[in-house]
């Protein structure tokens, strides 16, 4: 799919690796939904970055788990751009890391609550209007090894995979549905020790850039022939 004018929205691309995937869009001509829920000054950083890159934005404040405030940004994005060709669920929370037994029905339903039910409203929200496109879902590597957050992130992170599976069945071959799994991703977050410890888990020596992952979600974006699919970027941290 050529990239050039189309119209995508981004959750949670306020910072980190949502600003990145915002940022690489924009420079490829894409029209970009900016949504957030909190950072409003760093919601604007990115469309200040987008812009800079010539690209239309559109900045939406709005919880991905409330389904009128999503159904809004839905027609936000109709009224100003005439449709919707891309979406990227990437906003997502870690919650508290917690021991099994120690994760509370808070815990379990707050993480949850944004990283898979909000993944699928917006969805379904989008796609009473997408007729042909892409949908790029930020998973994890927890996702698939457990990680080390807790069971409430990887879970919600397994989920997203498998929501990914049954909507590239159901969708195609109109709509191409994938996850991309990232493994530790370096947000500015981590501390130089953790940094330290995460690099030598994987091949590369490196943990990822932002950037990294918002290659990848392009690559997915403009490749007409995969749906369906899981793309590790981990540096090999899963190879045995
Ligand atoms: N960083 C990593 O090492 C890593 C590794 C694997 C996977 N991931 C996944 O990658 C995604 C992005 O992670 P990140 O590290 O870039 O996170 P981040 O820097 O904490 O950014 C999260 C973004 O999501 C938004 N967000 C959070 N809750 C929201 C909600 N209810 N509605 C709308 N937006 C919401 C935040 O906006 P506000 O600030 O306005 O709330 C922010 O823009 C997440 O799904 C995460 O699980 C990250």
């Amino acid at each position: 799919m050529r990239l050039d004018g189309k119209v995508a929205i981004v959750t949670g691309s306020a910072r980190g690796i949502g600003r990145a995937i915002a940022v690489e869009l924009a420079k490829r001509g894409v029209k970009v939904v900016i949504n957030y829920a909190h950072s409003d000054a760093e919601a604007r950083k990115t469309a200040e970055l987008c812009r800079a890159h010539g690209a239309e934005t559109l900045l939406v404040k709005a919880d991905v788990t409330d389904r009128e405030q999503v159904r809004e940004m839905v027609e936000r994005t109709i009224a100003r751009f005439g449709g919707i060709d891309i979406l990227i669920n990437n906003a997502g929370i870690l919650g508290k890391a917690r021991d099994p037994l120690e994760v509370t029905d808070e815990d379990w339903d707050a993480v949850l609550d944004v990283n898979l039910r909000g993944a699928f409203v917006v969805t379904q929200e989008v796609l009473h209007h997408m007729k042909k496109g892409k949908i790029v879902n930020i998973a994890s590597i927890a996702g698939k090894d457990g990680g080390t957050v807790g069971p409430h992130y990887a879970a919600s992170k397994g989920g997203l995979i498998a929501l990914t599976f049954n909507l590239a069945r159901h969708l195609a071959p109109d709509i191409l549905v994938n996850a991309v799994a990232p493994g530790p991703v370096d947000t500015g977050l981590i501390d130089e020790e953790t940094k330290e410890r995460l690099r030598k888990l994987s091949l590369t020596g490196q943990i990822a850039k932002p950037e990294d992952i918002a290659h990848t979600v392009v690559f997915l974006l403009e490749n007409d022939h995969v749906t369906g699919e899981l793309v590790d970027v981990n540096g090999g941290r899963l190879m045995d």
